[in-house]
């Protein structure tokens, strides 16, 4: 059992849709494993409906009081959003981007193997700042606006630094719309001329993207959408999207979501737990339990139990978790 000076976390749950509802389901049961197993620490999860499944029932992704709901927890775990069924632009706007901007979580941060890429998460291309004019005409006309404020630029620009200052190389490299192209060819062709990169909403959006598939598959890649003036809990996701492709086939690699989680244990302060869930899901990967787009053969839950399994021996205590309920919101 936790023992009396482990400290406890509120988070709120948002697995969203397809194989989101997977892949967060799958992280609460090995985090819960590793809250049960060192007794450093309390989770306690509060699980939020928000998605496609919402909008269709209410009109809208998420509730009216969204901001106020999720200021109440230590941070959020959030899975994928988006249905074949509901335009792109509803899903995404209604939910993730509903969330991101207004509570400022500005740092969009992937570590990706020997980099560590940050994306400027709050302005640029995805500002909404748009809209129609002379509807319906044959002239109709749309515009989107990006917006880049010196208060914007400046908090990302420093907060790269600190990032790459505290990185063995200390090396930053920025994205601009000139050097986007040879960039782009530099991470494919001299990888390891690079180390801490930072660039606006899309191209880092892009970048990102890349790495991901660089890295063997956006299966395991994670991130943090993080408010580093700590007003704001921050919230922690899988780059990938709900992958109705495999949705339901219980093949869906669960890595990326357990590494984001990592980031959100480190984030929060529980450092050392961060790096023993890092080293049991490492140990995982190496024994060649793999989920399918990395050319395994291993279902999700083999994962999850592999992972469960690896925390447990790592302290020789033997307790198998019991599946806690998960709060209704
Ligand atoms: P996607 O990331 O959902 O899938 C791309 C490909 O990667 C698919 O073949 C999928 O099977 C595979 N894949 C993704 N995650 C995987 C995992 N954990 N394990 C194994 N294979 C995995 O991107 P796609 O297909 O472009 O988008 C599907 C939906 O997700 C769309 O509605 C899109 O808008 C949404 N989306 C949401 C994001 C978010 O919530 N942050 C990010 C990206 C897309
Ligand atoms: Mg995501």
């Amino acid at each position: 059992m936790p023992g009396l000076q482990a400290k406890s976390y509120r988070i709120a749950s948002i697995p969203g849709d397809g194989i989101g509802i997977e892949v967060v389901e799958s992280t609460i049961e090995v985090l819960k494993q590793l809250s049960l197993t060192l007794g450093t620490f309390n989770i306690e999860f509060t699980h939020i409906p928000w998605g496609t499944v919402y909008y269709k029932e209410h009109g809208r992704c998420v509730d009216p009081d969204v901001l106020n709901i999720l200021r109440r927890f230590d941070a959020t775990l959030f899975g994928a959003v988006g249905a074949p069924d509901v335009p792109d632009y509803i899903s995404l706007w209604g939910l993730l981007l509903a969330i991101r901007g207004p509570l400022q979580l500005y740092a969009n941060v992937r570590p990706d193997i020997d980099w560590l890429l940050i994306r400027e998460n709050s302005e640029g291309e995805y500002a909404g700042q748009g809209g129609r004019s002379h509807l319906g005409q044959p002239w109709e006309t749309a515009t989107e606006v990006s917006i880049f404020t010196r208060v914007g630029i400046e908090r990302i620009m420093r907060f790269a630094f600190d990032a790459a200052r505290k990185r063995p190389k200390k090396f930053l490299t920025v994205v601009t719309k000139s050097k986007s192209k040879p960039m782009t060819v530099r991470m494919v062709n001299n990888p390891t001329s690079l180390d801490t990169i930072v660039g606006t909403n899309l191209h880092m959006d892009i970048l990102s993207d890349l790495a991901a598939a660089l890295a063997g598959s956006i299966g395991v890649a994670p991130s943090s959408n993080l408010d580093p003036t700590r007003k704001n809990p921050s919230l922690f996701e899988p780059v990938h999207g709900s992958a109705f492709d495999i949705t339901g086939k219980g093949v869906a690699n669960p890595v990326a979501t357990f590494l984001s989680a990592t980031e959100m244990l480190d984030w929060l302060g529980e450092k050392d737990a961060s790096k023993k869930l890092i080293t049991c899901g490492e140990n995982v990967c190496e024994a060649g339990i793999l989920t399918p787009d990395l050319h395994g053969t291993a279902s999700t839950k083999d994962v999850v139990q592999a992972v469960c399994d690896e925390i447990v021996d790592l302290y020789e205590r033997p307790p198998r978790v019991i599946r806690h309920p998960t709060k209704r919101f």
